[in-house]
């Protein structure tokens, strides 16, 4: 025990001495890279996310800190780091370019351009790992972010600076909504960003195309990790893509981040960890896993007026196997979010779309931040419809039913219908209301719903611009809808 207490003082002498600052003269010398990582030699006095320098000009990130040794991430794939070369600090964080030169833009994650274009030439910087505001910094959510998607903004309402989870298997139209929600957001004050991680370049390729055939790359910020990517690239990603989108918030503006999929960016961290030599823990992910998405989707918030006053909204996106919620990471992402958006594949193959399992999403939150006559129709349409989807189940059984659950039950299908809508076509919230209002009343009961679909657009198109304001008194909308509506029926 002697010996211990040995080591215990010279420990205590060690610390007594430290003087904390950052050690210019220090250099350390390459062990080994490969995999765009770098083990680094004695720069004793190096911090966790500092940037270092190397000899030929390229920079690395400090990830692990081990006793005698460092590991790093490498930030230029073109460099040309062996073992041997000589690397300094620089005591600098990791940031990224910030400003409106980024809409539209295709980049990076350390802002390099990915489109061909000159680099955009940013009006501030932001670090891609800050501490989350805190909560004297925040106002609690109040104010609807519209997906223009009838069965969100209705059933599962969203607030800017909200975290919404969308989950589901692959194929069940993730992505889609998520893009949807982006273009829905022309003209609503909202710059975007939308995060791919480890996709093919292809689906970003997709991606771009769908974004800028409607207008909505102009107020959308592109960040690229694709799968060819070191881990190292994916694992910074979403931490851009965040950073970015702050840039806007502190000042004041409303920003929407979509993060696709952060399934992908786990397994990544998962492998960065591994080569870092972390101990794996459950599924070989390393213990931390749960900080990493925790303290990404934490600074997701609305700021308050004195600290800028903007907001960031995050779509987080998980990708499930065979339905699995329970697994370890969606879990994880559920209880750090304030709500899901289950898609389910059964659904999307009955092609009720979007495959939105209305029993299994919430939003904790969002139903503060809905219109009060919005909020009012909605109640009574989301108990129509739990209640339709229990009992239909029993129609499969063949049961012989009442009059009144019969009745239930076509209106319920109805209901189904009204819900359902192509990609790609935002429906403003405004014909929300009337469709809800008119559903309500019962004013759309003896339409066929094989025909409601096209009957509902043909009427879109025709009162486009008549439409009362949300404000306006019930009986103003009622008295509209019956004046439309009664020919019809
Ligand atoms: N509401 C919808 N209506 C019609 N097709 C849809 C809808 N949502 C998604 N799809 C189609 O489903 C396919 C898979 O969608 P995607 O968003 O890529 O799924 P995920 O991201 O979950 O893998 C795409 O071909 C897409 O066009
Ligand atoms: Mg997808």
């Amino acid at each position: 025990m002697a010996s211990e207490a040995g080591v215990l003082e010279r420990l205590d002498n060690r610390v007594a001495r430290y003087r904390f600052g950052l050690r210019l003269g220090e250099q350390g010398r390459v062990a080994s890279v490969g995999d765009g990582i770098a083990w680094v030699y004695g720069l004793p006095s190096a911090a966790a996310e500092e940037i270092l320098r190397f000899e030929d000009g390229s920079r690395g990130l400090v990830f692990e800190l081990q006793a005698e040794r460092l590991g790093v991430i490498l930030l230029d794939p073109a460099a040309n780091v062996t073992s041997g070369s000589l690397v300094s600090h620089t005591g600098e964080r990791l940031e990224i370019g910030v400003g409106d030169a980024l809409l539209g833009r295709v980049i990076d994650p350390l802002g390099k351009p990915l489109d061909g274009l000159a680099p955009p030439e940013p009006d501030g910087v932001c670090a891609l790992e800050v501490p989350s505001p805190p909560i004297i910094a925040r106002y609690s959510v109040s104010r609807p972010l519209y997906t223009g998607i009838k069965v969100i903004d209705i059933l599962i309402p969203i607030g800017r600076g909200q975290r919404q989870l969308i989950i589901g298997d692959s194929g069940t139209g993730k992505t889609s909504l998520a893009l949807d929600s982006i273009i829905s957001q022309a003209g609503q004050q909202v710059n975007c960003v939308y995060v791919s991680i480890g996709q093919k370049r292809s689906e970003t390729a997709l991606v771009l195309d769908i974004l800028r055939r409607h207008g909505a790359l102009a107020y959308t910020t592109v960040v690229v990790a694709e799968a060819t990517a070191t881990p190292g690239m994916k694992y910074l990603g979403p931490f851009a893509g965040c950073a970015v989108a702050e840039g806007w918030m502190r000042r004041g503006k409303d920003t929407l981040v979509v993060y696709d999929d952060l399934t992908t960016h786990a397994r990544a961290y998962r492998e960065l960890s591994l080569l870092m030599h972390r101990p794996p823990g459950r599924e070989a992910y390393p213990g931390d896993i749960f900080y990493l998405h925790a303290r990404l989707l934490e600074r997701s918030t609305r700021l308050a007026a004195d600290h800028g006053g903007g907001s960031l909204t995050a779509l987080p996106i998980v990708e499930t196997e065979e339905g699995q919620i329970a697994a370890y990471i969606p879990t994880n992402l559920i209880s750090i979010t304030d709500g899901q958006i289950y898609l389910d594949g059964r659904l999307f193959a009955a092609g009720i779309l979007p495959a939105v399992d209305v029993p299994l999403s919430v939003s904790r939150i969002g139903g503060k931040a809905q219109h009060p006559r919005i909020k009012e129709e909605a109640g009574r349409m989301k108990l129509d419809y739990l209640q339709f989807l229990e009992l239909e189940i029993f129609t499969r059984f063949g049961t012989k039913l009442e009059t009144g659950t019969a009745a239930k039950i076509k209106r319920g299908r109805l209901l189904r219908e009204i819900l359902k809508q192509e990609r790609m076509s935002p429906l403003p919230v405004e014909f929300q209301l009337a469709w809800m209002i008119a559903y309500n009343e019962g004013l759309l009961d003896s339409l066929d719903p094989k025909e409601l679909t096209a009957r509902l657009r043909v009427l879109e198109e025709q009162v486009k611009g008549q439409l009362p304001s949300l404000d306006a008194g019930r009986d103003e909308w009622l008295a509209k809808l019956r004046s439309w509506l009664g020919p019809m029926t």
